[in-house]
């Protein structure tokens, strides 16, 4: 069937983005779309009436692909005039193809690394397909004003890059090298999310905390960040264990809007893998660090990466990964397959866990996981919670949802009628599961 038909008549180009990954692929999209709308597009929430479709791509393991490659190939079917509608593809999944993509799946019109989006509004013009996928070390789309999305939540990115290169990842050679974005140029940023209503920013980088302008480091951006006029709420991720310094540590120990709640990959418990993946910390560095962070800041809230069945993991290390994590105690866990990446260090290296034991791994880490976080939710039970409203509740009408400042999704019954996206509202937390808090909001005094 076919139902991509371009955009009502001429002179009004849409466009249409679905982004997949990680935070950092959600704030490019914004930036996509700040570009494409400069140049006169204007976006569209369906792809149905859009004259342009982008898919911004994920590379960091194989199903990530697979599962783009099968939408793009479903909305290429389901286009009737490709001479109106360009679909495409860009972001990290882009830039590990390349121009190959193009070959790959006929019908594509263009392809556009991560440094390329200033050049989206050319490639879109050409004739033929097109492919852009130069990495531009300097490039951090300073000037283009992100198009953002609705809710309470700004995504601002202050670094783009990777110079770790651990082994099993894929991110330094598709997004290029480390650069950060001046700081004043960050804190402009905010004061504008701000006063186009946003309350709460989430920094964002690869390795977030590795931020350096050349005279401000991450701790001094994050009390610049705090100190903005208006801001309720500061979030960062995700910041690498490694570069975790006294400076950031104190800024959220002192500032009272930088949110109590740390995304912290860990990514295994076994030292011996983690020098195998070149991760620049030991299990012991590590455990020193989240005992550091816990007695510098009240109520924190700590999540990680793991990722099972990397080459050489054996029982033993696997053991000492889930002894970690249960003695960690993270209140949630990111949990992954390894997916052997082409152009990794690690893309040599024979894989020696098999499919079904990786899954049977990541099940029994799920599990455990599933009843940390279920522990640490029945926690809140009888207290209140500070809950920033993001929207309705998904399954109960007339409920509203948002996050306590754990990064906890708290969804609970208004007192008062009324949506009230961006207010903070007083919450009496009644129930918890492992994903979720419940609650009634506590009437205003
Ligand atoms: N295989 C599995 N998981 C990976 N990650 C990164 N690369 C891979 C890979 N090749 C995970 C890491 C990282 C998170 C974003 O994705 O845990 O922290
Ligand atoms: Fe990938 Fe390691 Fe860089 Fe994170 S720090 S993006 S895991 S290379």
């Amino acid at each position: 069937m076919s139902w991509l038909s371009g955009s009502q008549g001429p002179g009004v180009p849409t466009f249409y983005i679905e982004s997949y990954g990680c935070q950092m692929n959600l704030a490019d999209s914004e930036i996509i779309g700040g570009a494409l709308t400069e140049r006169g597009y204007r976006p569209v929430a369906e792809p149905e009436t859009a004259s342009v479709i982008l898919l911004n791509t994920c590379a960091i393991r194989e199903n990530a692909e697979r599962r783009v490659a099968q939408r793009v190939r479903q909305l290429i079917a389901a286009r009737n005039d490709p001479g109106r509608v360009r679909i495409g593809l860009a972001g990290c999944m882009a830039q590990h193809h390349r121009d190959r993509l193009l070959e790959r799946i006929p019908g594509l019109d263009f392809v556009v690394g991560p440094d390329g989006y200033r050049r989206l509004g050319d490639l879109l013009e050409a004739d033929d397909p097109v492919a852009h996928v130069r990495l531009d070390p300097r490039e951090t789309y300073e000037g283009i004003a992100p198009l953002r999305g609705e809710g309470p939540r700004a995504w601002v990115t202050i670094m783009r890059g990777c110079d770790r290169f651990c082994t099993f990842c894929v991110v330094p050679y598709v997004r290029g090298r480390e650069r950060s974005l001046p700081a004043e140029v960050i804190t402009t940023e905010v004061r504008q999310a701000v006063a186009d209503g946003y309350r709460e920013v989430v920094l964002l980088g690869q390795t977030v905390n590795s931020y350096h302008d050349g005279s401000s480091d991450f701790g001094e951006l994050l009390r610049n960040c705090a100190a903005v006029e208006g801001i309720e709420r500061v979030r960062f991720t995700s910041p690498h264990p490694a570069d975790m310094t006294e400076s950031a540590i104190a800024a959220m120990a002192e500032c009272p809007e930088v949110c109590p709640y740390i995304h912290l990959p860990l990514q295994s418990g076994s030292d011996r893998i983690l020098a195998d993946m070149e991760r620049g910390y030991t299990t012991g560095q590590y455990r020193a660090l989240v005992a550091k962070l816990r007695s510098a800041i009240d109520e924190l809230a700590i999540s990680t990466d793991i990722i099972v069945g990397y080459p050489g993991e054996t029982e033993n290390d696997f053991e000492a990964t889930s002894t970690l994590m249960n003695e960690i105690d993270f209140d949630h866990a990111f949990l992954f397959k390894y997916s052997r990446r082409e152009a990794t260090k690690a893309w040599n290296l024979e894989e020696t866990v098999s499919e079904e034991e990786k899954g049977a791994r990541l099940t029994r880490l799920i599990e455990e996981q599933e009843r940390r976080s279920a522990a640490w939710n029945q926690a809140f039970v009888g207290r209140k919670a500070e809950v920033l409203v993001e929207g309705n509740a998904k399954r109960q009408t007339g409920w509203l949802a948002g996050k306590n400042p754990q990064f906890k999704t708290v969804v609970f019954e208004p007192t008062r009628p009324g949506l009230r996206v961006g207010e903070t509202v007083p919450v009496i937390i009644e129930a918890a599961g492992p994903h979720t808090l419940r609650g009634r909001e506590l009437a205003s005094v």
